[in-house]
């Protein structure tokens, strides 16, 4: 079962489900996912995870695995109704969780966040034992559901692996995401608009290609591990490479909108995905520059 199916991580990890053989549920309600998005093959339950009853759907198709993705992304929406924040992330989690328990499922595979749970980190790459002190709502809510699954694992025995991961990026990505600057660049080149480039462009991210991000949830699903495990590129980039590599690809020159730093933004952000490459034996394969080729190509195809 994918949890958000027909969002960008989700719905890219359903086609590769189902690549791979697999027998698939989505559960999504469709508040940032597109059904046009979900697989054909795939079994698909119109839901929500805060609202609606999920026993039957356990019931029924059994799920073996169960990865967590439906969520609120929107940090700025986090901020503006932390208790909106709550009940998806948080309670609409639990939902799953306790679904998960209660009907035996072998693993649940969760998508948190490396990006908002280290909060304004000093060691950069930042590790997982790193002190969490996450500075925004959706980084708390996200914090808290890992320790839902810890608390489940120590109690039930329940087995789990959450993914913290980075700035994700990639073909179908919401603009309205939690780190869609590739996706808002992209789309602002194609229609010919200025980009519009918060504070100098020299704050860095950890920026991930998502067929790398769904290679690492596919391993996650069957290695014997509970705990957090960081999945970034191990590159640290400035947002300005990003103008630099679609300028490059697209032969255009960008025309760039300058606007103040948005408070609170972190200035550096950089995972340490070391444990990944032990644990999983996963590291990122897909550099920026090919990343952002293949973004930039998608959203010209797709009138984005
Ligand atoms: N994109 C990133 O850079 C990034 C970084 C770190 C973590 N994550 C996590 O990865 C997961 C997927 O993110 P994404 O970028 O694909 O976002 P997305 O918005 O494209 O996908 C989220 C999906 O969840 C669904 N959903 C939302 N609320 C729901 C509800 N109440 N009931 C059922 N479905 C619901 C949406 O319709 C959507 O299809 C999320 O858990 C997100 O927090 C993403």
């Amino acid at each position: 079962m994918v949890t958000g199916g027909a969002g960008f991580i989700g719905s890219t990890l359903a086609d590769k489900l189902i690549e791979e053989g697999h027998e698939l549920v989505i559960v999504d309600n469709l508040f940032s996912g597109k059904k046009d998005y979900i697989p054909s093959e795939a079994k698909f339950y119109h839901l929500d995870i805060v609202k609606d009853d999920l026993s039957a759907v356990f019931e029924k198709e059994k799920p073996e695995y169960v990865f967590h993705l439906a969520a609120q992304i929107d940090v700025r929406k986090a901020v503006a109704d932390p208790n909106f924040d709550v009940s998806v992330n948080i309670l609409g989690g639990l939902n799953v969780l306790q679904n998960v328990h209660k009907y035996n499922v072998k693993k649940i595979i969760f998508s948190s966040t490396g990006g908002a749970v280290y909060g304004e980190a000093d060691i950069i790459p930042t590790p997982e034992n790193y002190p969490a002190t996450p500075l925004s709502p959706y980084g708390i809510d996200k914090l808290c559901f890992e320790n839902y699954l810890k608390y489940y694992h120590q109690v039930f025995k329940q087995e789990y692996t959450s993914l913290r991961f980075a700035n994700v990026y990639g073909p179908k990505q919401y603009k309205g995401g939690e780190a869609g600057v590739v996706a808002i660049f992209c789309s602002q080149l194609a229609n010919d608009s200025a980009l519009s480039l918060n504070g100098d462009g020299t704050q860095t991210r950890d920026f991930v290609y998502v067929d790398d991000v769904v290679e690492a949830l596919i391993k996650a699903m069957t290695v014997d591990f509970n705990g957090e495990i960081n999945i970034g590129s191990s590159v640290e980039s400035e947002v300005k490479d990003i103008i630099k590599h679609i300028e490059n690809y697209s032969q255009k020159k960008c025309i760039v909108t300058e606007k103040p730093a948005v408070k609170g933004e972190q200035q550096r952000s950089f995972l340490d995905s070391s444990l990944a490459k032990k644990v999983l034996d996963w590291e990122a394969k897909v550099s920026l520059e090919e990343g952002i080729k293949a973004t930039y190509k998608w959203t010209l195809d797709n009138n984005k």
